[in-house]
């Protein structure tokens, strides 16, 4: 298995049925020399920093139906709730006090807010603060539409593309959701210039050793700038309420590939990693991944952006979590930056 992993350090790349081999074979000794390579990869390009990303959830709100989703449209134990301009541009400015160089705008597929209301919130964001990058995390949009936000002074969009097996996206999703047209966004996205964040859930219901390699290599080819991957997490009112969560270990074991795979990418430490293992985003940076992104949404909404159940941070505010992340990261060796954090290639 070693001979896969220098494979992979080597090459950046494996075929699809390397990809399923490593994963099936994948043994604890195997994971650790992942781990160096990865920490290795990642030390020479990032040094010991990570950077941070402030995450303000402003809506849930979602038109969607994902069964995987708390905050699918047809969950009716969602209490919902929509943050005004004004209110995301408080959390602007908290965050901004705070260090924070990045804002990332995230909601359900919320119809209350057109596209011209999306873009006068980038708009204002863009003017306040000259020297942030935006992030979006809004989802399936027209070409028009990211355009118009692109324009708007929005720089990053993050859209995982969740499976990229057909089949199994249409077990995870609604008729009328399709993973060709989750593809277009992301290839539309790419052309207009946005840095380009995908990424999926690990140990979602029907996913196999197949459909992940699947994912990997749908990775290669789109080469997005930054991957977010974490475990599915079960939440209770949806289908999926007495699956098993994904497991801490192979999210590790796919961190630690990714970093090979993309060595300038941004990989984030996710909330659900730190959700399934109270040390989990301190082991996924050991694994490889060089992001973190704390909640700068108003406590007052924290617990009703519940995509899945036992999310952590709910109850602090921005402050402490960015102090408590420090400390966290602080006892692993490594320490959090300032600044925009923009990709760079070779
Ligand atoms: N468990 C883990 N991750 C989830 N997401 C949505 N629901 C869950 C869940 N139950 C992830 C999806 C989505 C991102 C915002 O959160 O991958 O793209
Ligand atoms: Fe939020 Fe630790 S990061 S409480």
């Amino acid at each position: 298995m070693n001979g896969l992993i220098d494979k992979l350090y080597h090459e950046n790349t494996l075929s699809g049925g390397e990809f399923a081999a490593l994963i099936k074979n994948r043994k604890q000794a195997d994971a650790g020399a992942l781990f160096a390579k990865a920490r290795e990869v990642s030390k020479r390009r990032f040094g010991n920093g990570l950077y941070i990303r402030g995450l303000i959830e402003f809506s849930n709100y979602c038109g969607n139906d994902c069964h995987y989703c708390g905050i699918r449209r047809g969950n009716r134990h969602c209490e919902r709730y929509r943050l005004s301009a004004d209110d995301i541009l408080q959390c602007c400015a908290n965050g901004y006090a705070l260090g924070f160089r990045t804002f990332v705008l995230q909601s359900g597929e919320d119809g209350a807010y057109s596209d011209g209301d999306l873009a006068d919130i980038v708009v204002r964001i863009r003017k306040a603060y000259p020297d942030c990058a935006i992030t979006l995390s809004i989802g399936e949009k027209s070409y028009e539409a990211y355009q118009r936000f692109f324009e708007s002074g929005a720089d990053r969009y993050l859209l995982r593309h969740e499976t990229a097996n057909a089949e199994h996206y249409a077990k995870l999703h609604p008729a009328g959701m399709s993973l060709a047209n989750r593809k277009q966004c992301l290839y539309h996205l790419k052309q207009l210039g946005y840095q380009v964040g995908t990424g999926f859930m690990v140990g979602s219901p029907y996913q196999t050793a197949e459909t992940l390699a699947e994912d990997l290599t749908f990775i290669k080819e789109l080469d997005p700038q930054m991957v977010g991957i974490g475990p599915f997490l079960p939440h209770k009112d949806t289908r999926f309420a007495e699956e098993k969560a994904g497991s801490l270990e192979l999210t590790l074991f796919l961190i630690g590939v990714l970093r090979l795979m993309l060595p300038n990418a941004l990989i984030p430490a996710t909330t659900a990693v730190g959700t399934v293992d109270a040390r989990g985003r301190e082991q996924a940076v050991l694994a490889g991944a060089n992001v973190l992104m704390p909640n700068l949404s108003p406590v007052a909404v924290r617990k009703k952006y519940l995509l899945y159940d036992n999310k952590i941070c709910t109850g602090e505010e921005a402050a402490e979590c960015r102090d408590c992340l420090r400390r966290r990261m602080e006892s692993i060796g490594y320490r959090l930056t300032v600044g925009r954090g923009d990709y760079s290639g070779e």
